[in-house]
Order: structure tokens, then C-alpha cells, then sequence
């Protein structure tokens, strides 16, 4: 019997690490549903048309290391406005989510639109500040000189598109437990959604 994780929430809160934890805690599969949208941004920048692009999207196309960029960033998060783009993806990510020894998916819209009835949702947020500020650390770590203020302002304009947009907005889900991660360590946060998965499964028996 399959066992779904949702884990949504904006750009830089954490989403990333904590599933990855989880999901290797609970021997579950993880996708990292923003690298679909990525790798369609990427073929967009390189003059592809958004929906082709998404019908014509290959599990390969989501290794490229080139898709932590900025620029694919925001041009991800522009793709992922486009309906048809959306619809496109779906079908992957439920498949995704009914894997056999359970799976974590982690995005935007999983708990919401791809996955409404996951056995347990995560949204997992902090203040832009804090969220700009690790973002800036990782991407200066890679090598790449963006100014803080650049990265702030990038946070939040993907914000506002992800959370303004008419399909599949961010939003956390009425039955999501939320997390807050301004304030908290990476263990405690990582410990706070183990906690969380571990009730949704002793629940369930
Ligand atoms: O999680 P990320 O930063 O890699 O996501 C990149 C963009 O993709 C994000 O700004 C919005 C979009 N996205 C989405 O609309 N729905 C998802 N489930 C995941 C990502």
C-alpha cells in the first residue's frame, strides 16, 4: 500500500532538506517536483514553447545541475503560471505518488491539487529575510556573485507569482501542518517533520 508525503511551501524555507530527511528516514521515494518546472524553464530560456516543452519533459532533463540558477529559478516560476504547462505534469507526479514503499513529493500545489489526499501534509515557511538569507549562502557557496539584496528581491517576486497566480497558487492546505523554520535548526525542523509523518503513520496502524 502506497504511503503519500505532500511537503509544500515557498522558495528557500527548507522544503528541500526536510524531504530529502524524511524521506530517507522512511526508505520512501522523493521528488522534488520545482526541478519538473525548472527543466521546462530551462528549455523556455533556451527557446523552447512552454507547453511542448512539459509534454516533451524526460526524468533524464531533471539531473542537469544547471537548473539551480537564478534565471532558470524565475523562469520556472513563470512556466508554472501557464495552465497547460501544469496539466501536463500532473500525471507524472501522481504516479509518482503512488510508489509502492511510499513517497514524498515537495513543491507548491501537492497537498492542494496533485496530491489532495496525501496521508499527511507539510507546509514548511519562514520569512522572506531568512529564506533570501540562505538562499544567498547557497548560491554564493556555488560560486555564484548575486548581492543579498538581488536574492531578497528574486525571493520575493517568485512569491508573489507563486502565491498570486489563478491555477494551483501556494497555499498551504486546510489540513497541512504547518512549520515554521525562521527560528529553527535544520535538526529540529528535519525532527519536527519526522514527528509529524511518524503520527499521520501510527494513526493509519
Ligand atoms: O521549488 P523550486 O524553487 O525549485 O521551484 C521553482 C518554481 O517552480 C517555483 O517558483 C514555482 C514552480 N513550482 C510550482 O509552481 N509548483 C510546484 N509544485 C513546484 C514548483
Amino acid at each position: 500500500m502506497s504511503f503519500t508525503v505532500a511537503i509544500d511551501g515557498p522558495a528557500a524555507a527548507g522544503k528541500g532538506t526536510i524531504s530529502k530527511a524524511v524521506a530517507a528516514h522512511f526508505g520512501f521515494a522523493h521528488l522534488d517536483t520545482g526541478l519538473l518546472y525548472r527543466a521546462v524553464g530551462a528549455k523556455v530560456l533556451a527557446g523552447a514553447e512552454p507547453i511542448a516543452a512539459a509534454r516533451a519533459l524526460d526524468p533524464v532533463d531533471l539531473e542537469s545541475d544547471d537548473l539551480r540558477t537564478p534565471a532558470v529559478a524565475q523562469a520556472a516560476s513563470e512556466v508554472a503560471v501557464n495552465a497547460g504547462v501544469r496539466a501536463e505534469l500532473i500525471e507524472f507526479q501522481r504516479k509518482f505518488s503512488m510508489r509502492p514503499e511510499g513517497a514524498v513529493l515537495d513543491g507548491r500545489d501537492i497537498g492542494t491539487v496533485i496530491c489532495p489526499d496525501a496521508d499527511v501534509k507539510l507546509f514548511v515557511t519562514a520569512s522572506a529575510e531568512c529564506r533570501a538569507e540562505r538562499r544567498f549562502k547557497e548560491l554564493n557557496g556555488k560560486g555564484h556573485d548575486v548581492p543579498y539584496e538581488q536574492v531578497l528581491a528574486d525571493v520575493k517576486a517568485r512569491d508573489a507569482r507563486d502565491s498570486g497566480r489563478a491555477t494551483a497558487p501556494l497555499i498551504a492546505a486546510y489540513d497541512a501542518v504547518t512549520i515554521d523554520t525562521s527560528d529553527m535548526t535544520i535538526d529540529a525542523a528535519v525532527s519536527a517533520a519526522i514527528g509529524a509523518v511518524e503520527r499521520a503513520k501510527n494513526a493509519i496502524g
